[in-house]
C-alpha cells in the first residue's frame, strides 16, 4: 500500500498546485511510483501547469461516475497525473463524497499519492484532508497566511492527519516573517523555504512545468530537496 499526502493551505494562491505538480515529477524522476491528483475541485489547475489538452479525462469525470480513475490517469513529464476539469460544466453532479474510494484505489497502485487540496476549510478541503494519511502545509511568509494555516493545522490534528511539515513559499520579501518565527507560531517543522522565482510564472505561461523546463532554477532545486526529505534519501 502506498501513502497519501495532501498539500494544504489556509489561504489561496500560496503555490500548492505548482509545488504538488513539480514535486510529483521530482519523485517520479527518483524512480518512485507517484501519482499527482488535482483535488482542488472548484479551482483545478494541473492541466494548465502541465499544458494538457482541456479534453483530457479528469478527476471530475471520475467523481461524477463517468469514467474510472484508471482510465483518467495520464502520464506526462514522467509523472502519473489525475488532472481536474477546468470548465463550469464539469462541476455539474460532482461531489467530493467519492474521493475516499478513488484515494483507496490510487494507494493500492502507487507508492505515493500527492493530492493538491483546495485552500481553506470548505467541505472539499476538509474531506480531502481527512482522507489523506498525511499533510504538508504550504504557506507564504505573511501574517494572513500564517493565521489561516493555524486553522488548517487545528483541523488536521482533529481529524488525525499526520503533519509532515510546512513549506514557506515565495520568500525573499522585505517584510517576510522569518521562518524560525513561523515555526514557533505553528509549532510545525519547516521543511523548505522557496524563494520568489520569476521562472515559475514563465513556465505557467508556457504550460511546461518548471521542473522539466528549468531543472536548475532555484525553485526546482528546492523541489529536489523536498523530494529527498519526503522519501528520506539525499
Ligand atoms: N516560488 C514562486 N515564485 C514565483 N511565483 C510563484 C512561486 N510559487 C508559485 N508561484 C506563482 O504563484 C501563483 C499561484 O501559484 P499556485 O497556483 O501554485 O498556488 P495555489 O496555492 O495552488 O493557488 P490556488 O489557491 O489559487 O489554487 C501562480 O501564478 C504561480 O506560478
Ligand atoms: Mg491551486
Amino acid at each position: 500500500m502506498g501513502v497519501s499526502v495532501c498539500l494544504a493551505s489556509g489561504k489561496d494562491g500560496v503555490g500548492r498546485s505548482t509545488i504538488t505538480v513539480n514535486l510529483g515529477i521530482a519523485l517520479s524522476k527518483r524512480g518512485i511510483s507517484t501519482v499527482i491528483v488535482d483535488g482542488d475541485i472548484e479551482g483545478a489547475s494541473f492541466g494548465l501547469i502541465l499544458g494538457v489538452d482541456p479534453d483530457t479525462p479528469s478527476l471530475h469525470e471520475c467523481l461524477a461516475g463517468k469514467t474510472t480513475c484508471e482510465e483518467a490517469i495520464i502520464e506526462t513529464y514522467g509523472v502519473n497525473a489525475l488532472v481536474g476539469g477546468i470548465t463550469i460544466e464539469q462541476l455539474v453532479n460532482v461531489s467530493v463524497a467519492g474521493f475516499s474510494n478513488i484515494l483507496d484505489k490510487l494507494t493500492e497502485r502507487f507508492d505515493i499519492v500527492l493530492v493538491d487540496s483546495p485552500a481553506g476549510l470548505g467541505t472539499d478541503a476538509v474531506t480531502i484532508l481527512s482522507n489523506c494519511q498525511s499533510v504538508v502545509l504550504v504557506l507564504t511568509p505573511d501574517i494572513n497566511s500564517v493565521t489561516n494555516t493555524l486553522k488548517t493545522l487545528a483541523v488536521a490534528k482533529k481529524v488525525g492527519t499526520a503533519i509532515l511539515g510546512g513549506i514557506i513559499n515565495r520568500t525573499g520579501g522585505q517584510y517576510d516573517i522569518p521562518s524560525d518565527k513561523i515555526e514557533d507560531l505553528l509549532k510545525v517543522k519547516i521543511i523548505a523555504e522557496i524563494g520568489e522565482d520569476e521562472l515559475v510564472r514563465q513556465s505557467l505561461q508556457e504550460g511546461v512545468p518548471i521542473y522539466a523546463e528549468n531543472p536548475d532554477s532555484s525553485f526546482s532545486k528546492k523541489i529536489t530537496d523536498i523530494a529527498s526529505k519526503l522519501v528520506g534519501g539525499s
